[in-house]
């Protein structure tokens, strides 16, 4: 009998120490952040799973090509071997470095965006939202309506929803769509994969209407993998050839290469369009750097080269897939409720289903991510009412469609035992939600309030059990000085 354990296809070389906390450190360590984990410093966390964005663990191929870094600052032969390892999968004329990939979509926005736009996504992720919105574009997320059932499981729950799109082309002219975009995976929406099917019919939808379809590719291996196992027809490719034939039907990319790119910074944007790829070479130079380097230093070019051929290889999809599968079903096994099916770098819990108690109005995933700090020192994030939603003039909160607790997974970082020990916190959690409080916001920025928000815990009687969603959304939030928030 074949042995059917999935391992991990690497071992440790280098080590680096975590370190527990008291419960009551984390107690003081919480309140002193205003109740946002992003405020907390690294070093008094156990697990961080805050993001898979930068976390990555490099291997031994891409330390020893960072060694070859050439940092001339212009003409680098680093570049040329980071064009050629880009060209070579997603197959676009024009690569320009980025430093991450929140600098390729304002480059893109800003060249191709004008206010009065609309933008279409299948879910903006908070940075292109913002990015677009910046520009004065409306950013419209269009997921397929199995998107917001968390509990439902459907293959493909990327999916754009392809009838709408083209409903809203029709509406608002093809003249204020610049470019509709694909998040493969879908990252705010639960990590779920897109399907090649999905990409063909949005491509032929813009192309109907000479719209450009750009592809948000931070997860682009991992999408790949999951066309492999779910898609008629392409168990028999290699992620490599998927992730070409994706990239074929789009005009352009943006890319955090700080996740499929298996590095530590970074990113890039691409496009077959001559003109625009010069606009946007002027602009990197303004603010990045040189159209060969773009903010980033030789070595990290190199690093990303490596990393993105790395991210394709099979063994190492199939365990990160497989590992991820195994956090998200230990937990829902013991009822706790999650994004069905798990997504690819991160397990979703739905928040509002495991906290009913807590308006979202009164941010049930901010407020489970805080007690899952203090129960074992694991760091979550919010993605829900604090991220996406907005309040209105009177500073009533307009609830996100979904409130969710992600645990990302940061890529080749941690061990089944450290897994182990996140589900057995996630349960302990589980058995006295009841008694978990929700927020107040005490602070909020007026863009991307999430990263730097404060608040206050609401006293227990002030989110009774069984309090009605729609009473809750009414539930008022102090926003003191917050004008134009998202
Ligand atoms: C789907 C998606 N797009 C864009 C970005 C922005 O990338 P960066 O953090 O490198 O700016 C992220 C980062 O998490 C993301 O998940």
């Amino acid at each position: 009998m074949p042995i059917k354990t999935i391992i991990e296809p690497f071992r440790i070389k280098t080590v680096e120490s975590i370190r527990a906390t008291t419960r009551e450190q984390r107690e003081r360590l919480l309140e002193a952040a205003g109740y946002n984990l992003f405020l907390v410093p690294a070093e008094y966390i156990l697990i961080d799973l805050l993001t898979d964005s930068g976390t990555n663990a490099m291997s031994t191929e891409q330390w020893a090509a960072m060694m070859r870094g050439d940092e001339s600052y212009a003409g680098s032969p680093s570049f040329t071997r980071f064009r050629e390892a880009v060209q070579e999968i997603f197959g676009f004329r024009h690569v320009i470095p980025t430093h991450q990939g929140r600098a390729a979509e304002r480059i893109l926005f800003t060249v191709m965006c004008k206010k009065g736009d609309v933008v279409p996504n299948n879910t903006h992720f908070d940075t292109t939202r913002a990015n677009c919105e910046f520009v004065g574009a409306e950013a419209v997320d269009l997921p397929i309506p199995e998107a917001l059932e968390p509990a439902r499981v459907h293959p493909f729950k990327g999916n754009m929803d392809t009838a709408r799109l083209a409903e809203l082309i029709e509406r608002v002219g093809p003249k204020r769509v610049p470019l509709v975009m694909l998040t493969v995976t879908n990252n705010s929406g639960g990590g779920q994969p897109v399907s090649m099917e999905n990409i063909r019919a949005v491509k032929e939808t813009c192309a109907r209407h000479r719209i450009p379809l750009y592809i948000d590719a931070c997860r682009f291996a991992e999408n790949a993998y999951f066309i492999k196992l779910r898609e008629p027809g392409y168990a028999d490719r290699t992620p490599r050839d998927i992730a070409r034939e994706m990239f074929s039907h789009a005009d352009g990319c943006t890319m955090s290469a700080k996740k499929d790119g298996l590095a530590n910074i970074g990113g890039f944007l691409c496009t077959n369009d001559d003109s625009l790829a010069q606009q946007e070479k002027d602009l990197l130079i303004l603010t990045e750097g040189f159209p060969t380097y773009g903010g980033l230093a030789g070595r990290d070019l190199e690093a990303i080269a490596v990393g993105l051929n790395e991210a394709l290889e099979e063994d190492y999809l199939n365990y990160r897939i497989v590992s991820t599968a195994y956090l998200g079903n230990h937990i829902a096994r013991e009822g706790v409720p999650i994004v069905q099916p798990p997504g690819g770098h991160a397990i979703y819990i739905d928040a509002r289903a495991f906290l009913p108690h807590i308006p979202p109005a009164n941010f049930p995933g901010v407020a489970l991510a805080a007690e899952l700090y203090l129960e074992a020192g694991i760091r979550s994030v919010e993605i829900g009412t604090l991220m996406f939603g907005r309040p209105d003039a009177d500073g009533a909160e307009h609830p996100a469609p979904m409130d969710l607790l992600r645990l990302a997974i940061p890529r080749r970082v941690y061990t089944q035992s450290h897994v182990d020990y996140v589900v057995e916190a996630i349960l302990e959690v589980w058995k006295r939600r009841a008694d978990i409080r929700g927020l107040e916001l005490t602070y909020q920025a007026p863009f991307l309030r999430h990263f730097t928000a404060r608040f206050r815990l609401l006293a227990a009687s002030t989110a009774p059990h069984g309090a009605s969603r729609e009473n809750s959304t009414r539930t008022r939030s102090a926003r003191p000085g917050a004008e134009g928030t998202r």
